[in-house]
């Protein structure tokens, strides 16, 4: 075990406010895996049904539910069953929420309740493009969805009934991670911005701080030589862990397992208990200029 290992592990078995950790927003800000592995979700008998990977409706991975609206995407089933997985996906994102306004007071009102996701497939049975190989290495970053910097925040529980793990391996620190690859990424090509939020293929402007974090993410994933042999650990979750990771911060590969759900949250980097320590900050201070 190194000195500083990247998983903390923490005692808590309730998500409610009398659990004993609290303020330990430098911990997650510094690029840690928060463990907790005697905090369940827990199913009721009725609920274990769905998981099952039939429930997904074979073109979504995930089941999602998307807020405000609170619209359940990629779901397939009976009006019934679907009203009883929605409410079973909304306690988890409650859950997650008081859990997570637990940890990190300092972000009470700031932080954004972004999509709830359910993931009945078994991770190894995801065909994939390299791209999208979620068993590779990578910091999170989407093409379509630029975040302008913006944190992601996820906290995940293994809710797998047949004690599977949920394994994962975790990468070396940010800077080191864009130290490697930072000086072969150029910059986006005047005008493209604009053209990809006009044909609609972002959501919003992809900044900057997008680009490099698209580059930082391809880059790994198609460097096999990395994912083979850079600085890496194994990290199994046992059913009945939940854990909680800055997820465009920490590099991760999901490499097995099944049954999982999964809160995000959107924090911006400014409401950061220590901002110096965002991709956005630290890609700035290593390339001396904005990114946004
Ligand atoms: C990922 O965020 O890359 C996948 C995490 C998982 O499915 O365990
Ligand atoms: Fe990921």
């Amino acid at each position: 075990m190194t000195a500083d290992p990247v998983v903390r592990e923490y005692p808590d078995d309730t998500w409610a406010d009398g659990g004993p950790t609290r303020e330990v927003e430098a911990v997650v800000e510094s690029g840690h895996v928060l463990a907790f592995p005697h905090l369940p979700f827990v199913l009721d008998d009725a609920e274990r049904r769905f998981l099952d990977p039939r429930w997904a409706d074979g073109k979504a991975k995930n089941v999602s539910l998307r807020w405000p609206s609170g619209e359940l995407r990629g779901a397939a089933g009976e009006p019934a069953d679907l009203d009883a997985l929605r409410c079973l996906i909304v306690r988890y994102a409650e859950q997650s929420e008081t859990f997570a306004l637990r940890l990190f007071p300092h972000y009470r009102g700031k932080l954004r309740r972004g999509n709830t996701s359910f993931r009945p497939a078994d991770v190894s049975g995801r065909a994939r493009s390299w791209r999208q190989d979620d068993t590779r290495l990578h910091i999170d970053a989407f093409p379509s969805n630029p975040m302008q910097g913006t944190r992601l925040l996820r906290v995940f529980c293994n809710v797998n009934p047949r004690g599977e793990p949920r394994r994962w391996r975790v990468g070396e620190p940010f800077e080191a991670h864009a130290r490697r690859y930072l000086g072969a990424i150029g910059r986006p090509w005047p005008g493209s911005a604009w053209l990809l939020a006009t044909l609609g293929i972002t959501k919003q402007r992809r900044t900057e701080y997008d680009h490099v974090m698209l580059q930082l993410h391809d880059r790994a994933k198609a460097d096999l030589e990395f994912q083979r042999s850079g600085p890496q650990v194994r990290v199994d979750f046992a059913p009945g862990t939940t854990w909680v990771v800055y997820s465009d911060q920490v590099l991760h590969a999901a490499m097995g397992g099944q049954h999982m759900m999964e809160q995000t949250f959107l924090l911006d980097a400014e409401s950061l208990r220590q901002p110096e320590t965002s991709p956005l900050r630290t890609l700035e201070r290593l390339l001396s200029r904005t990114l946004r």
